[in-house]
């Protein structure tokens, strides 16, 4: 039986008075505790949603690290800061890194690496665009996305993580993968990891969280959950809202 996570990004939104709401909001909630609930704030924010959940169970994490613990690269974060903020979670590979920031198949493994050894949990995101989907690549994409983490870290490191399928096409566009083709590629993600390597790889491919991300919202979600190998959900925009996001979570719970 894995644990669903719902999970929120929020991006580059967010504001003091914002962060103090969401947090209140989630302190008052009755959070069903068959669900993980996680939240990736912009980092500027980290220390101070920690502070306004106080003993809550819901975990923070940022949405990007670097990969050295410390050192001249000016404006970077690194893992140990973040834990140091309260997040024990690091997003790795978000599609918009990749696409705005360029990161590599090598540098995203790199990250991925860098977060667990700093204590963190890593969140590998992978996912297709939409004219790699026309092109019949959308498996060899999310193939190569997961190989490069696979070959870098090891199955049993990756074991320690979790993966998020995003589709980039569904990625703030309203257009989510149907419950149909995100199973498709969840099981896909779930079966690479059982076929890389031995009895262990089994183990590790069942108990895998692998959640979608991808214009979640509280509308669609239930039926997301539904499909065997979804794990829970990656949510931008409908994250913002704790309403919206708690209700994605509720979805979550109904599933299990
Ligand atoms: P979205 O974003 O839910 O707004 O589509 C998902 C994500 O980028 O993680």
């Amino acid at each position: 039986m894995r644990q669903p996570i719902v999970a929120g990004n929020w991006k580059m939104y967010g504001s003091t008075p914002r962060v103090e709401q969401f947090a209140a909001a989630l302190n008052a909630a009755d959070v069903a505790a068959d669900v993980q609930l996680l939240v990736f704030p912009p980092v500027a924010y980290l220390h101070g949603f920690a502070t306004g959940l106080g003993v809550s169970d819901i975990e923070l994490g940022a949405q990007d690290l670097h990969v050295d613990q410390e050192g001249a690269f000016t404006g970077e974060v690194s893992g140990t800061m973040i834990a140091e903020l309260g997040g024990r979670w690091a997003l790795t590979g978000h599609s918009e890194r990749r696409r705005y920031q360029g990161e590599s198949d090598a540098l995203v493994a790199s990250k991925f690496l860098a977060a667990l050894d700093a204590g963190l949990t890593p969140i590998l995101c992978v996912g297709e665009t939409l004219a790699e989907r026309d092109a019949g690549d959308a498996a060899a994409v999310v193939t190569r996305q997961l190989d490069a983490v696979l070959e870098s870290a090891g199955i049993e490191r990756l074991g320690l993580g979790v993966v998020a399928y995003e589709p980039v096409w569904a990625i703030g566009t309203g257009q989510t993968a149907t419950p149909e083709q995100a199973q498709e590629m969840h099981r896909i993600i779930r079966d690479r990891v059982r076929a890389a390597s031995d009895e262990k790889s089994r183990e590790i491919a069942a108990s895998l969280r692998i959640v979608y991300g991808g214009s979640v919202k509280p509308d669609n979600a239930a039926e997301l959950f539904r499909q065997g190998d979804i794990d829970g959900a990656l949510v931008g925009g409908a994250s913002l809202e704790a309403d919206s996001f708690l209700r994605i979570a509720a979805a979550a719970s109904d599933a299990t």
